[in-house]
C-alpha cells in the first residue's frame, strides 16, 4: 500500500504530516511512503532525510498518483481531494462541520476520511490525540509570546538595584493548551491564576503551582471531558465576575473553546481598557472566532497601550516538534487501520469508527450528515 505525504498548502503552514523517523517506521511495517519534494523543508526535514529512511521523493503533481492513503495536517481543498485516487483514504484534521465542500468532494471521490479532531478522547487513543499534541505546542508558545511582549519580567528578581515583583498571568480556559501555558509561565517564574468552567480543571491548575480562580458560577461539563456550550447569560455573568482578575493581570492568555462552536467571548473591549498600559493579551482561540472582542486572527494590535495578539495556527510556528508529535499521532492511528502493510480499517473499533467522517463515499459522521441535509 502506498501512502502519500503532500506538501501542506494552507497559507503560512510549516508542518508536515509525516517526519522521516515515522516514514522509516512505516516503511518497516511494509508501507510504501511517497513524499512530495520539499514537503518537510519548512519543518527542517529535508528530502534527503526522508530518502535515508526509505521514503521516495516525487515531484508535486504526482504525489497522489497510485496512493491508497494520504496523510495531511490540514484538510485538503476540494481540488486536492479531486486529485486523490478514487476510493483513496485520508487521515488529517478535517473539522468537517466547517468544511462541507471538502466533505462533498470526498463523497464524490468515494473516499474514506478520518478526521483526527474527532478522535474519541479515551485512554487507549491518547497516543493518537493530535488535538492534544498540537495544543501543547500552542500553550507553550502563548506563554513565550506573552513573556516576550511584556515590558516586565515574569520572574521575581532580588537584585542589588532593588526587588522586581513577579509578573501576574491570568489563564482563561485550562484545557490542554491552557495547562501548558500555565506550566510554561510558572517555569518562567510568573504568578499564575487560572479559571475554567470544568470542575476537573481546578486540581490540574493547582498541581502546576497556579491558583484557581473561584467564580460563583455553575460548572459547564459537556461530554468526553469537554465543556458544554454556555448560554449568553452565563457568559455575561462570567465576564462580570472575571473583570477584576483581568484588570489586575499583566498578561491574560485565553484558550477557551467548545467543540464545534464559535469560541465564547470572555474578554470585552471595556475589560481590555481596564488593564494597565503595557499589559498583554494573547488569544489562542483566535482561529475559532476569538475569546477577546478585540482579537483579529493572526494580528497583533495595540489598544490604548495594551497589546492584543490573536495567534493564528500557533503549532505551525514551532514546526519541527509540532510535526514530530503530529506524525507520531498519525503513526499510532495508522496502526489501527493498516495491517501487514495493507489498509484494513476495523470499523467495529470505536476509535476508528468515531474518527471516520466519510466511508467509501458515504457520510457516517452524523452531525456532518445532518448539516449537509439542512443545506439541501
Ligand atoms: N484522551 C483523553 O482522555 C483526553 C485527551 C485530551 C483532553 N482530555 C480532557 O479534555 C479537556 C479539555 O480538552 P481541550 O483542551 O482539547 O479542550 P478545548 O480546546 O475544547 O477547550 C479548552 C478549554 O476551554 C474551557 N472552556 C470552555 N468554555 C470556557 C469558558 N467560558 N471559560 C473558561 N474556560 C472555558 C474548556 O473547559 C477547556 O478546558 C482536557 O483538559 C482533559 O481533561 C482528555
Amino acid at each position: 500500500m502506498r501512502l502519500a505525504v503532500p506538501t501542506e498548502t494552507r497559507a503560512g503552514e510549516q508542518r508536515v504530516a509525516v517526519v522521516p523517523e515515522v516514514a522509516g517506521r512505516l516503511a518497516a511495517a511494509g508501507v510504501e511512503v511517497v513524499v512530495q519534494a520539499g514537503a518537510g523543508d519548512r519543518a527542517f526535514f529535508p528530502d534527503s532525510a526522508f530518502e535515508d529512511k526509505g521514503a521516495r521523493i516525487v515531484d508535486g503533481a504526482s504525489v497522489l498518483t497510485g496512493a491508497e492513503l494520504v496523510a495531511r495536517v490540514n484538510a485538503p481543498t476540494p481540488d486536492e481531494v479531486q486529485r486523490q485516487e478514487p476510493g483513496a483514504s485520508l487521515v488529517s484534521f478535517l473539522q468537517p462541520l466547517g468544511q462541507l465542500d471538502v466533505v462533498e468532494a470526498l463523497v464524490a471521490g468515494k473516499a474514506t476520511a478520518f478526521s483526527l479532531d474527532l478522535l474519541p478522547r479515551i485512554s487507549r487513543a491518547q497516543s493518537m490525540d493530535a488535538l492534544s499534541s498540537q495544543a501543547t505546542v500552542s500553550g507553550y508558545l502563548a506563554a513565550l509570546a506573552a513573556a516576550e511582549r511584556l515590558p516586565k519580567f515574569f520572574p521575581m528578581f532580588m537584585t542589588a538595584a532593588g526587588t522586581v515583583p513577579p509578573g501576574k498571568v491570568l489563564v482563561l480556559g485550562a484545557g490542554v493548551a491552557g495547562l501548558q501555558a500555565i506550566a510554561t509561565a510558572r517555569r518562567l517564574g510568573a504568578m499564575v491564576r487560572a479559571y475554567d468552567v470544568r470542575a476537573a480543571a481546578k486540581e490540574e491548575v493547582q498541581s502546576l503551582g497556579a491558583q484557581f480562580v473561584e467564580l460563583e458560577l455553575e460548572t459547564q461539563e459537556g461530554s468526553g471531558g469537554y465543556a458544554r456550550e454556555q448560554s449568553e447569560e452565563f457568559l455575561a455573568r462570567q465576564r462580570e465576575l472575571i473583570g477584576n482578575e483581568v484588570a489586575a493581570a499583566d498578561v491574560v492568555i485565553t484558550t477557551a473553546a467548545v467543540p464545534g462552536r464559535k469560541a465564547p467571548l470572555l474578554v470585552t473591549t471595556a475589560m481590555v481598557e481596564g488593564m494597565s498600559e503595557g499589559s498583554v493579551v494573547v488569544d489562542l482561540a483566535a482561529d475559532g472566532g476569538g475569546n477577546v472582542e478585540l482579537t483579529q486572527a493572526g494580528q497583533e494590535i495595540d489598544h490604548g497601550g495594551v497589546r492584543v495578539y490573536g495567534m493564528s495556527n500557533p503549532p505551525s510556528a514551532m514546526p519541527t516538534h509540532a510535526s514530530f508529535l503530529y506524525s507520531r499521532n498519525v503513526f499510532n492511528f495508522l496502526s489501527l487501520i493498516v495491517v501487514d502493510g495493507e489498509l484494513r480499517p476495523d470499523f467495529d473499533d470505536e476509535v476508528v469508527a468515531g474518527t471516520c467522517v466519510v466511508r467509501a463515499g458515504e457520510v457516517v459522521h452524523l452531525p456532518t450528515l445532518e448539516l449537509l441535509k439542512e443545506g439541501t
